[in-house]
C-alpha cells in the first residue's frame, strides 16, 4: 500500500513538525485542530518556519512554496475521509485518543493506517476502540520534529506486519530513522530519559550543585547536546511530570515518582521555555 495523502491531528509543536516534515518529504498534508483560529495560527507558523529557512539559504523558494502547497489545515475529522496516514498528535488523554481512533476508523477508507505520537498513553487501547486493530500503531517522534532523527514506531499484539513495514518505509521516506519497540509504556527513549531527568531534579533540590552546573557537566562530561534542565525546559515540565506519573502507575517504581520540586513548579505554571520560565527564565519572543 503506497501511503501518498497523510493526516495529522493536531498542530502544536509535536503536530506542527510531523506537518513540516511530511509535506517537506513530497506528502499531501491535512492537519486538523480544534478550531478556526487554530488553523490559522498552525498554517502561519509552518509558513513562518519555512520562510526562515529560505533566509538562511536552507531550503530553496521553490521547495518552499511546494511544501506550502503541500500542506492545509480543517477543523473536521470528517475531512481526513481520502488519508493512507494519519498520526495523531493531540495532548495526553487516553480517553479522548480512544474516542478519536474510533472516529477515524468510521472515517477512514479501510486501507488506511492509524497512528499515535503519544509518548505514554496505551497504544493497545487505543487499537482496541477500532475495527482495524491490525492497522493501529505508534509512530513516536522527538522535540524538535524536524531535528530529530528518531522515530520509534510502535507495535500492539495486535499490529500486522504490513502495517509495521508500511509505517517504517514511511518514516524512511520523511527522512527519520525508525526503531521499533513493543508497546509498553513510554517505549525505549522516555524509559531511560525520564528517570534520568527525575534524578537531575532530585540532586538539585539535595543542593549537590547548581542548575547551570548540573548542566554543564551533563554536557561536556556526558556529550550530551543539553544538560537536563535545559531539556527539561524544552520539553515542558507539565509533559515531564505527566508520562512520569503515568510510568509510576504503570510500574510502581520509585525512581519513576515525580520529586515534589516538578510538581510544584507544574502547579505554579513554570511550565519551561512554553511559558517563560521554567528551570530558567526566557525572553519574551
Ligand atoms: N526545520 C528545519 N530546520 C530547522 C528548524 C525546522 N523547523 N528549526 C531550526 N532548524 C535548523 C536551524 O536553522 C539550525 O541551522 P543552522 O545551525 O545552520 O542555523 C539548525 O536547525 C540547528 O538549530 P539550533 O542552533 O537551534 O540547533 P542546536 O545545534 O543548538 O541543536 C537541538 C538543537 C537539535 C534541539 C539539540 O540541542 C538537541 O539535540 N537537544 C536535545 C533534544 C532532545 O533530547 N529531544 C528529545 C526530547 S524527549 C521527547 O521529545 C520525547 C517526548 O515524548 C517527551
Amino acid at each position: 500500500m503506497a501511503i501518498k495523502n497523510v493526516g495529522v491531528i493536531g498542530c502544536g509543536l509535536m503536530g506542527g513538525g510531523i506537518v513540516q516534515v511530511s509535506a517537506q518529504a513530497g506528502f499531501q498534508v491535512l492537519f486538523v485542530e480544534a478550531n478556526d483560529e487554530l488553523v490559522k495560527r498552525g498554517l502561519a507558523k509552518l509558513r513562518e518556519t519555512l520562510e526562515g529557512l529560505v533566509a538562511k539559504g536552507k531550503l530553496d523558494a521553490k521547495a518552499k512554496d511546494d511544501a506550502l502547497a503541500r500542506m492545509a489545515g480543517t477543523t473536521r475529522l470528517d475531512d481526513l475521509k481520502s488519508c493512507d496516514l494519519v498520526v495523531e498528535a493531540m495532548t495526553e488523554n487516553q480517553a479522548l485518543k480512544n474516542e478519536t481512533f474510533a472516529k477515524l476508523d468510521r472515517i477512514c477508507p479501510p486501507h488506511a493506517i492509524l497512528a499515535t505520537n503519544t509518548s505514554s498513553c496505551n497504544v493497545t487501547a487505543m487499537a482496541a476502540a477500532t475495527r482495524r486493530p491490525g492497522q493501529v500503531l505508534g509512530l513516536h517522534f522527538f522535540n524538535p520534529v524536524p531535528l530529530m532523527k528518531l522515530v520509534e514506531v510502535v507495535r500492539t499484539i495486535l499490529t500486522d506486519e504490513a502495517t509495521v513495514k508500511a509505517a517504517t518505509d514511511w518514516v524512511s521516506a520523511v527522512g527519520k530513522t525508525p526503531v521499533q519497540a513493543k508497546d509498553s509504556t513510554a517505549f525505549i527513549v522516555n524509559r531511560l530519559l525520564v528517570p534520568y531527568l527525575l534524578d537531575a531534579i532530585r540532586v538539585y533540590e539535595g543542593g549537590l550543585a547548581t542548575l547551570e552546573d548540573i548542566d554543564a557537566a551533563m554536557k561536556l562530561g556526558c556529550g550530551y547536546p543539553m544538560g537536563p534542565f535545559t531539556l527539561l525546559d524544552l520539553v515542558g515540565l507539565d509533559t515531564t511530570m505527566y508520562v512520569a506519573e503515568v510510568m509510576f502507575e504503570e510500574f510502581r517504581e520509585p525512581r519513576y515518582a515525580p520529586p515534589p520540586l516538578l510538581k510544584r513548579m507544574v502547579m505554579a505554571g513554570q511550565l519551561g521555555r512554553k511559558t517563560g520560565k521554567g528551570f530558567y527564565t526566557y525572553a519574551a519572543r
